[in-house]
Parts: C-alpha cells; sequence; structure tokens
C-alpha cells in the first residue's frame, strides 16, 4: 500500500505543500547523526525504496497546531498526529505513540493480557463518537514485543511494549511519528503535555474527542516523597508529573500514551508512557510515567526495521 506510486507522488505534492507552509528548516547533519544513532541506516536502500526514500525527508515531532484554536481542553484534529488509541472490540481502551512507519510504542500493561490478533490500532483519530476524520485509518498488529523487565522487582518497572504494524503508515500531516528523546534527556521542572482519550475526571466517563493537559514534572526526590507511593515502587525507569495542588492528570484510559516536551525547535519528543497513579488529578498525587530516555538501545534494537523521521 505505502509503495504503490500514485500514492507516492500525491504524498510527494502534498508534503511539498507542507513544508512550504509551515517552512521547516533543511535535515541537518546533526539530524542525520541522530537517526544513526537511533539505528536506522540513511544510506540503505532496501528493497522498498520509495519507503526509504521518504524516510530521508520526513520530520519527527511535527504539531497541526496552526488551523483553528480551541478552548478549554480538547486538541485540534490531528494535533499529534502520532497519537494512535487501541481498541478492542470497537472500544478503544488505550493509547499509544506512533515512533516509525511501522511501530507503535505504549505501556506493557496495556497489551500484556490481549491476544495480538484481537488488537487494532487507530491512526488519525481524533473524535471516537463520530469516526468521521477523513484519514483515519485501522491497522492490525505484526508483532507485540512487551519489555523483558516488565513487572521486575516491581509492579509496572519497565512499562514499555512495542507494536509493530501490520503495514507501514505513508507519512501525512495526519499522521506522523513524534521525536524521540536523546538518552540524557532533563526532565525536571519542565512543563510538559499530556494527550488521550482517558476518563476526563475521576471515576468519570471516557472522552470522545482526544484531550491535552499540561502538568510540570517532578523531582525523583518529591515523587519518592509522596504518601502512598511506596518509596520502592518509583524506580529510576519512572518518573511524576502533575500539579502539587491537583487538577491535572492523565487518568484511565490515557495509559500508554505519551507524556511530551519539545525540544528547542519546537519538536515533540515522546519523554514518557502514562503508566499508573492513585486515582487522577487528586492533590499531590501525581501520575507516573514510563522514562523513554532510559530505553532507546531497546527500542532501537525492536524497531531496526521502521523508518524515523529525525
Ligand atoms: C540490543 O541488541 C544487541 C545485539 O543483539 C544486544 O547485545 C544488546 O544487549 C541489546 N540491547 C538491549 C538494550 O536490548
Amino acid at each position: 500500500m505505502s509503495s504503490h506510486p500514485s500514492m507516492f507522488y500525491a504524498a510527494i505534492i502534498g508534503f511539498s505543500a507542507y513544508l512550504l507552509f509551515f517552512a521547516l528548516p533543511p535535515v541537518s547533519a546533526a539530524d542525520v547523526q541522530k537517526g544513526r544513532q537511533m539505528g536506522y541506516d540513511i544510506e540503505m536502500l532496501e528493497d522498498e525504496d520509495l519507503v526509504n526514500a521518504w524516510c530521508q525527508f520526513c520530520y519527527c515531532g511535527l504539531a497541526n497546531k496552526m488551523t483553528r484554536i480551541v478552548g478549554g481542553w480538547a486538541t485540534e484534529i490531528n494535533a499529534y498526529p502520532w497519537m494512535v488509541g487501541l481498541a478492542v472490540k470497537g472500544r478503544l481502551f488505550c493509547g499509544g505513540t506512533l515512533i516509525s512507519d511501522l511501530h507503535v510504542i505504549t505501556a506493557a500493561h496495556c497489551v500484556v493480557n490481549i491476544s495480538p490478533d484481537k488488537l487494532y490500532i487507530l491512526i488519525s483519530e481524533h473524535n471516537v463518537a463520530t469516526r468521521d476524520e477523513l484519514t483515519a485509518e485501522v491497522r492490525r498488529v505484526a508483532k507485540v514485543t512487551i519489555h523483558p523487565h516488565y513487572g521486575n522487582t516491581v509492579k509496572y518497572n519497565n512499562d514499555m511494549a512495542i507494536i509493530k504494524l501490520d503495514a507501514r503508515v505513508m507519512f501525512r500531516s495526519a499522521a506522523q511519528p513524534a521525536c524521540l528523546p536523546p538518552k540524557d534527556l532533563e526532565l525536571e521542572g519542565s512543563t510538559a503535555k499530556v494527550v488521550g482519550w482517558g476518563a476526563i475526571k475521576e471515576g468519570g466517563p471516557a472522552a470522545t474527542e482526544l484531550m491535552e493537559t499540561a502538568v510540570t514534572v517532578f523531582s525523583d526526590e518529591e515523587c519518592k516523597k509522596i504518601p502512598q507511593f511506596p518509596v520502592k515502587g518509583i524506580t529510576s525507569n519512572m518518573f511524576c508529573a502533575g500539579h502539587k495542588g491537583g487538577g491535572h492528570d492523565s487518568c484511565q484510559g490515557d495509559s500508554g500514551g505519551p507524556i511530551l516536551v519539545t525540544d528547542s525547535r519546537g519538536r515533540y519528543i515522546i519523554a514518557g508512557i502514562v503508566s499508573w497513579g492513585v486515582g487522577c488529578a487528586r492533590p499531590n498525587k501525581p501520575g507516573i510515567y514510563t522514562k523513554v530516555a532510559n530505553y532507546i538501545d531497546w527500542i532501537s534494537n525492536v524497531t531496526s526495521e521502521g523508518c524515523f523521521c529525525f
């Protein structure tokens, strides 16, 4: 599908228009270097030449936020084009993030008890009640790789899984990957965005439109001091984010989705994966996220067939 020539040229024209519109910087030597560190061989043309050609000039982490302004918490349609929904029998139950044209990263606890052949991945989805997004599409799953040390030593440690899709995603403004973080990403004190279709309030119904909220990343010390978070329950593979007064948080149904920070160029990086918490948005009870920067080597190993953007 992704190698059909007419689709490719349509995509090229679309993408060129997109480039002009957003006046993107060219891919720099540093971008290429980062791609190589991620294990993608930029010079290598495999059998899917078109995919590889495409791969050499795509960008990660570009949000679609210039089209309209919305109040409240609902995102603009496909504002975060890496956001995907995981569904079983028509019910969206977890989020995930497109990191390459073949791979979605999510929480292990979302997929550990589900047979991959029952899983549907919703791409370019926005309003799950209407399903009328023009570009929305569904993929099935070729393989689910749960982190081999998921649940080691404490519950939810290494809460991460990678889903390989059954077919490549043709990147377009409504479907693009998030950037992966550098291994040394500093998060403490950062403002981050959590995106998901989860419950709007504790015990409440799931959102129909994709929602976003801004949170602040706590220091590890602050996180471990929080009553009810057993000290040993928070490992160095996790971080906390929320508001000390409560009120903004991830909630049931957001699991597996991303918590995002922006880099110096304004591109969105997936800093973490929504993992667990005590209730939602309670005062001084931040959400707990899997720290993606700790897993770059493992991700790189599992996703070697993917086209990453830089
Ligand atoms: C990645 O793969 C290499 C080669 O198979 C292996 O030696 C290494 O331990 C793997 N790294 C991780 C983090 O899985």
